[in-house]
């Protein structure tokens, strides 16, 4: 079995790299990867060497090198991470999430269709459903809430999933969609809230909290969301979509809080700065299709989750210090310096 895995240098992606090679141990992973600012190679620098796996830096969007890495490697499935993925970068430059997002999906699955109608799975998000309201705790996204984007990143995504859905129908490739929820854990970009203001609390930096920080995320650890999708992979069924989320919903303000308390920081570090516009106010996973059809359950309490992700910030200063030094300088100064 041989699995193409796109956007397998970023956050999810890499994790789940290190999932599947260790879970299934006669499998082959091909990574393609165009290595943008998001993409990170000395995170697979310990599999580098591995006889199953494989890197190849690719842009999804180039039609040419997509297919001659099918011809190469005849895969049997593609698993599609490689995405822009964060909303306030889309906010400030649109056009590369369309292209990235949604011409690159159709690339991918052009190539599927090509070679022998390759199994296809999209990595989706709960975005597409838009938001909740902060004052109705009864309502959750199924699989039937209407899409609903707020963001360029998440109408980019939505169009993704459209498409994917469209090439089940109109051409019969077989395809699965998860829609999961806020992920956290190991090797997650810095320009994300966790990661930031861990990073931000070990150098005594303000806290930049959007609005008032009552916006609720809905958290999941990331090696829950790896093994959910494992399970779409290989027990899903094809043209369906799979929501995936562990009903953890917390408050932005609550998070950092209990950041700053665990790296025994004061309060007085946070910063309450302009909103995000066009700010989600709520994202909630009823994530029953999932659990009833799969037996798909979280296993990490996010107790332990958030303690092992900020214990791994701080042993693995290695890792993030080059990403915060080089380009992200720049971000930083822009995203935040007249906020
Ligand atoms: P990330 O930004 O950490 O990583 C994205 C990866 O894709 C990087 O390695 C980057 O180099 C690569 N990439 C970007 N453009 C590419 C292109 N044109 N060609 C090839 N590779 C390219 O993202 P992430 O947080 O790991 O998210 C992965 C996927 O999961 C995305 O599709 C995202 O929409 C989805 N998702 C993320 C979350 C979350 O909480 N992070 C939750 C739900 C869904
Ligand atoms: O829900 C899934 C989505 O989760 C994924 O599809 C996206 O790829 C992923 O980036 C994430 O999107 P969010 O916008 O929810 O994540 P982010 O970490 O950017 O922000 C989380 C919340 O924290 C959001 O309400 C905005 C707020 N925030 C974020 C940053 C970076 C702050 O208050 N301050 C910050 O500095």
């Amino acid at each position: 079995m041989t699995i193409i895995v796109t956007g397998g240098a970023g956050f999810i992606g890499s994790n789940f790299i290190f999932h599947m090679l260790s879970e299934h141990p006669d499998y082959r992973i091909v990574c393609l990867d165009k290595l943008t600012y998001a993409g990170n190679l000395s995170t697979l620098s310990p599999i580098m060497d591995n006889p199953r796996f494989r890197f190849v830096r690719l842009d999804i969007c180039d039609r040419e090198g997509v297919n001659a890495l099918f011809e190469e490697e005849h895969p049997d499935m593609v698993v599609n991470f490689a995405a822009e993925s964060h909303v306030d970068r889309s906010i400030e430059n649109p056009s590369i999430f369309l292209e990235t997002n949604i011409l690159g999906t159709s690339v991918l699955m052009d190539a599927c269709r090509k070679y022998g109608n390759v199994r296809y799975h999209q990595v989706s998000t709960d975005e597409v459903y838009g938001d909740l309201p902060l004052d109705r705790p009864d309502l959750f996204f199924t699989e039937e809430t209407p899409i609903h984007t707020s963001s360029p990143y998440s109408s980019s995504k939505a169009g993704a999933d459209l498409l994917v859905l469209a090439y089940h129908r109109t051409y019969g490739l077989p395809v699965t969609i998860s829609r999961c929820s806020n992920n956290y854990g190991p090797y997650h970009f810095p320009e994300k809230l966790i990661p930031l203001m861990i990073i931000n609390c070990l150098h005594d930096k303000p806290l930049p909290v959007y609005g008032e920080g009552l916006n609720v995320r809905d958290w999941l650890y990331v090696e829950d969301h790896c093994k959910a999708i494992d399970l779409i992979l290989h027990k899903g069924r094809i043209g369906e979509v799979y929501n995936v989320g562990g009903h953890n919903e917390m408050r932005n303000i609550d998070i950092v809080k209990l950041i700053l308390h665990a790296l025994n920081k004061p309060e007085s570090l946070i910063t309450y700065v302009t909103d995000r516009k066009g700010h989600d106010l709520r994202y909630a996973i009823d994530p029953t299709k999932i659990h009833t059809e799969l037996g798909w359950l979280p296993e990490t309490r996010f107790a332990d989750g958030i303690q092992k992700t900020i214990d791994w910030y701080l042993t693995h200063q290695d890792w993030w210090e080059p990403i915060i030094s080089g380009e992200y300088v720049r971000y930083y100064e822009e995203m935040y310096g007249n906020r």
